[in-house]
Formats: structure tokens, C-alpha cells, sequence
């Protein structure tokens, strides 16, 4: 037993008013709404406008967690800003949150696993907190996709959308929060899901920008088979760790990647419909920030109820994927 349980004590969301539906993008590349909705469930997504950014996104979920947690930014040890679509390369988005916030306490920083990114954040904040290096940490999951994504590929440009979603991570009481969780990754598939342009390997030039290697590239169907193997086996691995069973799980809010994905995983396991919170249809994949956009969507909706065992699961680029069992 840690001498110090971590657990969420807080959740908050915050998304774009813009809603970009399938028949818009009907209009821009060679697809159509059957298509979409059949093969990813999703029927529209939110995309941010021009002139916002990640981070204004980020601050408003964060402090929407910090007023439900009833923290004040000022008592933060830690910023963790899950995100591939951070503001600039340098600095961190968590900096600019920071700021944003006036958590002056605060150390602050990215981390870079993609979809998992959340899944990542709270496994982070557990260990300092359990380790007692922390009380208070804000994990954050942003993105605004749409400005990564190709409207030209209709491969990618269906599936994702921008919003974020925070968390306020926080001492509770022995036998609640967070009891179990796996984090793992695999970068020789690394070139499943990446952005190749920008980075050191290939700078910005004019070139890049011609050769549009600044945008996401996906080779899906691979991605597919990965995602449903690797969250079921890591959701089972959890679970053993804490001997239940997946009949014991009362909600269980996997990363919103694709329907197919999340009912494959649901039936691998045994967890019934009933018992799984999809919202991919309204939000598309957004990446971090699916499950904590989710989690607090459950919150607000009086979906959780005290003592309540809650499974999220994730995977995303990288590749990384974890699992995390939770006492509400
Ligand atoms: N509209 C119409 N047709 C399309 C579209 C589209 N938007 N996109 C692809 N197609 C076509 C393909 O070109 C292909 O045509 P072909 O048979 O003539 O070559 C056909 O549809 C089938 O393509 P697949 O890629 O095999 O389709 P699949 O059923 O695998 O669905 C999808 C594609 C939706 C991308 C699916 O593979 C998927 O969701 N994969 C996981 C993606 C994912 O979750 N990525 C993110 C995980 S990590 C993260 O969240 C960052």
C-alpha cells in the first residue's frame, strides 16, 4: 500500500464552438458520411478557429478542473500538458498553461505519447504523488489536430478533431484514486502514425512544406490491429494486478479512436455496451484529449458514482498504449 493514494479529485473540458460535420467533408475530399460513420462511428467533430490555440484550450479544462477540485492554480506542484499539437516547438505548452493559470508553484512540461498521453499523465502524477514529490497535479490532455491533419487525405482528415480535456490530480483517501495501471510503448512502429516534417530530421524548408511533410501520415489498417490486441491484453494485465475480473468494472472509457476499435476491445473482454462511454460520434479522435473530454462528460452526466471502478485505456502514436484502474 502507498502511504499516499492518488486519485482524481476534479475534471473540466474545453472545446471548440465550430463543429465540422461529415458532409462538409464530403465537399472536400472523395468520401462520404455512409463511409465515415460505418468505418469510425464518428459523425462530426469540433475544430478550433484561427485564431485560437492549444494552450487557450488547455488553460480553460484546466481551470475548469481546478474550480471542480476546488484547488487554486497557486497550490500546484505540477503541470503535465499531454499534447502533439503544442503551440510552438519551444516552449513547452505546459509553460504557457502555467502562465496562463498563474500556478507560480508549479513545475511544468509536455509529454509527448500521443492518444496515450493522458493514460501517461496520470501514471506520472500517481508516482510523484504515492513518492510523496507532490499534492496537487493538473494532467492535461490538448490538441487542436486540425491544424496537423491534410484536408487533402481522406485517410486521416475524417477521423480527428481538437478540444482538451484536464484533470486534478490529488491526495485521497487509502483504497480510492488510482490502484493500478501499465504503461507501454513500441517505437519500431513508430512510422505507423507520424508527422515526419519540422523536426530535426527533416527542418522546415520549402521543400518539406511542398512535399507536405508537415502533415500526419496513417497507415490505419495496421494501426487497427495493433490498437485492439495491445489495449485488451493491457486492460486484462491491470485487472490481474488487482485480481478482478472485467465484470467488476462499472465504466470503462477507453481513447476514442475509432467505434470499431473500442467495440473490438469490449468484446475481447466482456465488457457490455452498457458499460462503455463512447462520445467518438460527436468529437471524432482527439487524441490526449479523448479521455479526459469523456471522463468529464461522465462526471457532469452523474454517470460516476462513489466507489465506482473505472477502466480508461489508450493508444496512440509512438507507439504507446497503456491501461489504468481507478476507485471513484
Ligand atoms: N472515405 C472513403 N474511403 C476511404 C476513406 C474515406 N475517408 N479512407 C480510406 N478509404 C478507402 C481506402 O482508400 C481503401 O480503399 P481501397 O480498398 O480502394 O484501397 C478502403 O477505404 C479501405 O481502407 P482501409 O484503410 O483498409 O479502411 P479501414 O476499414 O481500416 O478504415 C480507418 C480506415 C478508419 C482509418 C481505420 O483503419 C482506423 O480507424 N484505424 C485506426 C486509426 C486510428 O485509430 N488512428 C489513431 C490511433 S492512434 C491515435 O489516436 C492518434
Amino acid at each position: 500500500m502507498p502511504t499516499q493514494a492518488a486519485g482524481i479529485i476534479g475534471t473540466g473540458r474545453a472545446l471548440p464552438e465550430r463543429v465540422l460535420t461529415n458532409a462538409e467533408l464530403e465537399k472536400l475530399v472523395d468520401t462520404s458520411d455512409d463511409w465515415i460513420v460505418s468505418r469510425t462511428g464518428i459523425r462530426e467533430r469540433r475544430v478550433a478557429a484561427p485564431d485560437e490555440t492549444t494552450s487557450h484550450f488547455a488553460a480553460l479544462a484546466a481551470q475548469r478542473a481546478l474550480d471542480a477540485a476546488g484547488v487554486s492554480p497557486r497550490e500546484l506542484d505540477l503541470v503535465i500538458c499531454a499534447t502533439v499539437c503544442p503551440d510552438m516547438m519551444l516552449p513547452s505548452t505546459a509553460c504557457l498553461v502555467q502562465s496562463k493559470l498563474g500556478a507560480k508553484r508549479a513545475a511544468a512540461y509536455d509529454l509527448v505519447a500521443a492518444c496515450s498521453g493522458f493514460v501517461y499523465g496520470l501514471a506520472t502524477a500517481r508516482a510523484f504523488i504515492e513518492a510523496g514529490h507532490a499534492r496537487y497535479i493538473l494532467v492535461i490532455g490538448a490538441e487542436l489536430l486540425s491544424r496537423f491533419v491534410d484536408y487533402t487525405d481522406r485517410a486521416t482528415c475524417v477521423i480527428f478533431g481538437d478540444g482538451a480535456g484536464a484533470a486534478v490530480v490529488g491526495p485521497v483517501a487509502a483504497g480510492r484514486g488510482i490502484l493500478a495501471h501499465r504503461i507501454l510503448s513500441d517505437g519500431d512502429y513508430a512510422e505507423l502514425l507520424y508527422t515526419p516534417g519540422g523536426g530535426a530530421r527533416h527542418p522546415a524548408s520549402a521543400a518539406t512544406v511542398q512535399q507536405r511533410l508537415h502533415y500526419i501520415k496513417m497507415r490505419g489498417n495496421e494501426l487497427f490491429k495493433v490498437a485492439v490486441r495491445s489495449m485488451a491484453e493491457t486492460v486484462g494485465q491491470v485487472l490481474d494486478e488487482l485480481r478482478l475480473a472485467p465484470s467488476d468494472v462499472d465504466l470503462f472509457v477507453p481513447h476514442q479512436a475509432n467505434q470499431r476499435i473500442t467495440d473490438a476491445v469490449a468484446d475481447r473482454l466482456g465488457i457490455g455496451s452498457e458499460r462503455i462511454y463512447a462520445n467518438i460520434e460527436r468529437m471524432g479522435n482527439t487524441s490526449s484529449a479523448s479521455i479526459p473530454i469523456a471522463l468529464d462528460e461522465c462526471v457532469a452526466a452523474g454517470r460516476i458514482k462513489s466507489g465506482d471502478l473505472l477502466v480508461f485505456a489508450s493508444f496512440g502514436a509512438g507507439v504507446t498504449w497503456g491501461a489504468l484502474a481507478l476507485r471513484w
